[in-house]
């Protein structure tokens, strides 16, 4: 009789590892969303939405930087982001690394602005 109850806490076990293993995959994904809405768009729009955003007089490097699709797409020159890479075309802009795309222009974010963007682009999903 216990044997038998045994047995059948070790199905309902495995069971609830495999599913909260595909839960914690696509909290994953929601987290890497949850960041950009709540950490890195509100930089985005204080430092960079003045020229890459809808709302911009004329829109730089044919560049928008207000959702994840906008970075992934990127503008003239390719993808602002990849996911999961480090150099990334937007983070060498930030890091003032790219000679004529410093960004932005009138100055360099706070060294922790640009950790708190790396580090999205970093836990991005491929
Ligand atoms: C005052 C206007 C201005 C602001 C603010 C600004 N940029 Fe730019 N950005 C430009 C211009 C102009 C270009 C085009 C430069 C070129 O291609 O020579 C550009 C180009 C870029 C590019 C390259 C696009 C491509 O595909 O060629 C990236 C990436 C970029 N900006 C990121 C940012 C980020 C991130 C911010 C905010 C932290 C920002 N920019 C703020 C004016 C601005």
């Amino acid at each position: 009789m216990t044997t038998g109850c045994g047995y059948q806490t070790a199905v309902w076990l495995i069971g609830g590892m495999a599913a909260s293993a595909v839960l914690a995959g696509s909290m994953q994904a929601a987290d890497s969303d949850a960041t950009f809405t709540q950490k890195v768009k509100p930089l985005l729009a204080r430092k960079c939405f003045d020229c890459h955003s809808s709302k911009s007089d004329e829109l730089k490097g044919n560049l928008k930087l207000e959702s994840v699709d906008d970075l992934l797409k990127g503008g003239d020159s390719g993808p602002a982001v990849k996911a999961g890479d480090d150099d990334s075309l937007l983070l060498k802009a930030i890091r003032y690394q790219v000679e004529d795309k410093q960004m932005p222009p009138s100055g360099k974010l706070d060294d922790e602005d640009i950790q708190v963007i790396a580090d999205w682009v970093k836990g991005l999903k491929k």
